[in-house]
């Protein structure tokens, strides 16, 4: 793959990892990029680096463009692996070159690499830096999702190169919105960016919110975001601000999913009656079996629903295991906005779903009062109980979505 170009004189010279699967335990099943971004203007300027592997394939992409000794900036936007690790055996070939961070960026890359030799000019929100014709600004991000982040505004290009807000873990021959759209569909990219803010960005809605609006305020009009993962948003940079807007402020579809494992089929058995019960009233509904699925998979359907049914059967007078490595993944993304109960099966002794309650009050859900519980599992009764049990929390489902119209 070699360079791409952006606008007169800035180029991708990022990678394509096509076969990750497992990025730190978020399931990838489509792979992900590494994008950095060469700017050559007087001043050649390179901002941010790739994951160790594949350094030497983003070098291989500098070099058709610059020798690397040529270049007169680093900027390190993010410091975490997958664009920091590669960063010591870029620096073996612009040694001296000043880089340019924040100073938890410092920090980190200091315990990350041996930086005795490297040239830190660390920046705050406001800085310029002059390359030539055009003006890089940066903006901290801190906690969207690192310490260190932060984001380079292009000034005279309006192109925002955002790390990994804006992201999506998507690895494709097209770099473009427009083009990916063309060649594969709106939907594909909404779902990528979904499951990337999900899985990524959850607890960090509100921040995102003011950071957008602080962004805005600048007066420069965006006319690109170029992510550090997957597609650049080239034709519709409003869009994706749109859709983290809306993510942030809590909307989401009018949809109840089902999670659930199951031991010996019980409280499978109960998740049937549960969606005929959803469907009844007319509510969208998914089901999703936890150890069928990736965690983060279970996790987007959770976000972009608005309700959720978790279904856990007792073990040892606990929660099945893998419904709670689903509520600890949960817990951490601290999600907001959504109506939540619970079901499930018993032996001799209950309480997982209690538990499962708990934990949703914990997250300060709206816990919707009833849930359902089963010895072994469902008789007839009792499934039309699940039955009528759907019905009442599609309708509970409707009525508080209407808070987010
Ligand atoms: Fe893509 Fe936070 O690293």
């Amino acid at each position: 793959m070699n360079s791409v170009s952006l606008n007169q004189d800035i180029y991708w010279v990022g990678v394509i990892d096509w076969a990750i699967r497992d990025f730190h335990g978020y399931i990838t099943p489509k792979g992900s990029t590494y994008n950095n971004y060469l700017v050559l203007d007087e001043e050649p300027t390179l901002i941010d680096g790739v994951k160790l592997e594949f350094v030497d394939q983003s070098i291989q992409n500098i070099k058709a463009l610059i020798e690397p000794a040529k270049i007169k900036h680093l900027v390190v936007n993010h410091i975490e692996p997958d664009h920091g690790g590669g960063l010591s055996r870029l620096m073996e070939l612009m040694p001296g070159v000043p880089v340019y961070c924040t100073q938890k960026g410092r920090e980190g890359l200091a315990r990350y690499h041996d930086t005795s030799r490297w040239n830190f000019k660390v920046v705050k929100s406001g800085d310029r830096l002059r390359i030539g014709r055009r003006t890089l600004l940066f903006i901290e991000t801190p906690m969207i999702h690192w310490p260190d982040s932060m984001m380079t505004l292009c000034v005279e290009d309006g192109i925002l190169f955002s790390q990994d807000g804006f992201g999506q873990h998507l690895a494709s021959s097209q770099r473009f919105d427009d083009e990916f759209v063309a060649c594969a569909s709106e939907a594909e990219l909404e779902d990528s960016v979904w499951d990337y803010y999900a899985n990524i960005l959850m607890p960090f809605g509100g921040l995102i919110k003011n950071k957008i609006e602080e962004i805005t305020r600048l007066g420069v009009p965006i006319n690109m975001i170029a992510p550090d993962h997957g597609i650049i948003w080239r034709k519709r940079p409003g869009k994706v601000l749109d859709m983290y807007r809306d993510m942030a402020n809590g909307k989401t579809d009018e949809r109840v999913v089902i999670i659930y494992d199951t031991m010996w089929g019980g409280t499978g058995q109960m998740a049937q009656p549960i969606m005929q019960g959803l469907k009844e009233e007319g509510m969208d509904c998914r089901v999703i079996k936890l150890r069928a699925t990736p965690l983060s998979v279970a996790i987007k359907e959770f976000w972009r629903a608005r309700g959720c049914l978790l279904g856990s059967p007792t073990l040892n007078n606990n929660l099945f295991p893998y419904v709670a490595e689903f509520l600890v993944y949960l817990k951490g993304l601290r999600p907001k906005d959504r109506i939540v109960s619970a079901f499930g099966s018993y032996g001799w002794a209950g309480g997982a779903v209690k538990l499962a309650i708990e934990e949703f009050r914990g997250m300060k859900l709206e816990v919707f009062e009833e849930m359902l519980t089963t010895n072994y599992r469902p008789s007839s009764e009792e499934q039309k109980s699940g039955f009528e049990f759907g019905r009442r929390f599609a309708l509970a489902t409707r009525e508080f979505h209407k808070r987010y119209a």
